[in-house]
């Protein structure tokens, strides 16, 4: 049987580093509050000016996955690309990636699914690999956030959590490995779709709002969290998804190597360890570096896991992610 295997992992992160005390002259918020309520120090925020874009930055973090697994980016045969902050409404990042890498007319498919996206992208991946259909599929985790942050008191809730950055895989064909991606489990529930969300641009509610400059107070262009009941869904949907890939491959939280949770909140990631009883070295964390990066939070935690040899061949590596929706998702590697 094919299995799939993540042979390169890369990562791009912005030079630009914003201190929570940077953010206490933008807004009525404290280093202390956010370090308090979401283990947050300090994000990346890709300076006003800069020629960064999501899909540039998901290229950085390409190239440097590439040079890992040591393939050309001609061997890639398909692209999937995560993010909820694209470089335009349409068309998607996926094309914008493989016109930057100068590949050959490959597939490129987008994925929306926000705080999940990447595990998302990572199972589309896997079955196609399963199925025959490709090779060596590079998945990317991307997002820019800064731009579209409301960065006065009104939008604290929410800014202070959110970071820029890129991450990306080489999702790769092996028929004669016992290790690689072992499953994956998907879920949604729409019913919560408005309580964290971004509610315009949309097809009810066009730009000529902002061109107008009529809509001046109009913060629905901004990411809106209902933060308390976000976080009681997460802290539950993560266990519940970790578990549900324990027991498909009959193993037990015991045989966790590294848990590698998206990057949402420090408490939300603590409570996950301790429902698990985890011990710190089977736990990855970097929020406090890079805040919130969304699709791109877990290949960036991934990368940064190898290189502090967090991670070894035989491993059990799991990965989960909950986010806007609600979607939620877990993954389970033999490294
Ligand atoms: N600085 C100072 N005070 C603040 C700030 C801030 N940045 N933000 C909010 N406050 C205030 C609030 O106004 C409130 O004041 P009040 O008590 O006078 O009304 C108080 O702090 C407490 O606010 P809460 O929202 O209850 O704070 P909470 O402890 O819930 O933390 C947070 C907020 C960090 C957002 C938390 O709820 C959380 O992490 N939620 C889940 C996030 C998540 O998992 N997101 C999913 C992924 S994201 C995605 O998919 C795109």
């Amino acid at each position: 049987m094919i299995k799939s295997e993540i042979i390169g992992v890369g990562y791009y992160l912005p030079d630009n580093v914003v201190s929570n005390s940077d953010l206490e002259s933008k807004m009525d918020t404290s280093d202390d509050w956010i370090k308090e309520r979401t283990g947050i120090e300090e994000r990346r925020w890709v300076k006003s000016g800069s020629k960064l874009t999501t899909s540039l930055m998901g290229t950085y973090a390409a190239q440097d996955a590439l040079l890992n697994a040591k393939i050309s980016k001609d061997d890639i045969d398909f692209i999937v690309f995560a993010t909820l902050s694209p470089d335009y409404y349409f068309p998607g990042s996926g094309v914008l990636l493989q016109r930057n890498l100068k590949i050959k007319e490959i597939g490129a498919l987008d994925i929306r699914n926000q705080c999940s996206g990447f595990i998302y992208a990572l199972s589309v991946a896997d079955q196609y690999i399963k199925s025959g259909m490709y090779k060596n599929i590079l998945v990317v985790g991307s997002e820019i956030h800064s731009g579209g942050l409301d960065k006065t008191s009104r939008g604290r809730g929410v800014s202070v959590i959110f970071g820029d950055g890129a991450g990306a895989v080489i999702v790769q064909a092996n028929k004669n490995s016992n290790s690689g991606i072992l499953s994956t489990h998907l879920h949604s529930e729409g019913k919560y779709a408005e309580e964290l969300i971004v509610k315009n641009p949309s097809t009810n509610h066009w730009i000529d709002k902002i061109i107008d400059g009529k809509d001046q107070d109009d913060s629905s262009y901004f990411p809106y969290m209902n933060g308390n009941f976000v976080f009681k869904n997460a802290v539950l949907r993560f266990e519940e998804v970790i578990m549900e890939a324990l027991n498909y491959n009959n193993l037990t939280k015991e045989d966790i190597s590294l848990l590698i949770t998206h990057q949402a909140n420090l408490r939300i990631s603590k409570f996950i360890q301790n429902r698990l009883k985890l011990s710190n070295d089977k736990v990855y964390n970097n929020i406090m570096k890079y805040g919130n990066t969304t699709a791109a939070s877990i290949p960036i935690a991934l990368k940064e896991s190898l290189l502090n040899n967090k991670l070894k061949k035989g491993d059990i590596l799991c990965l989960a992610a909950f986010g806007s929706g609600f979607t939620w998702a877990s993954a389970l590697i033999k490294w």
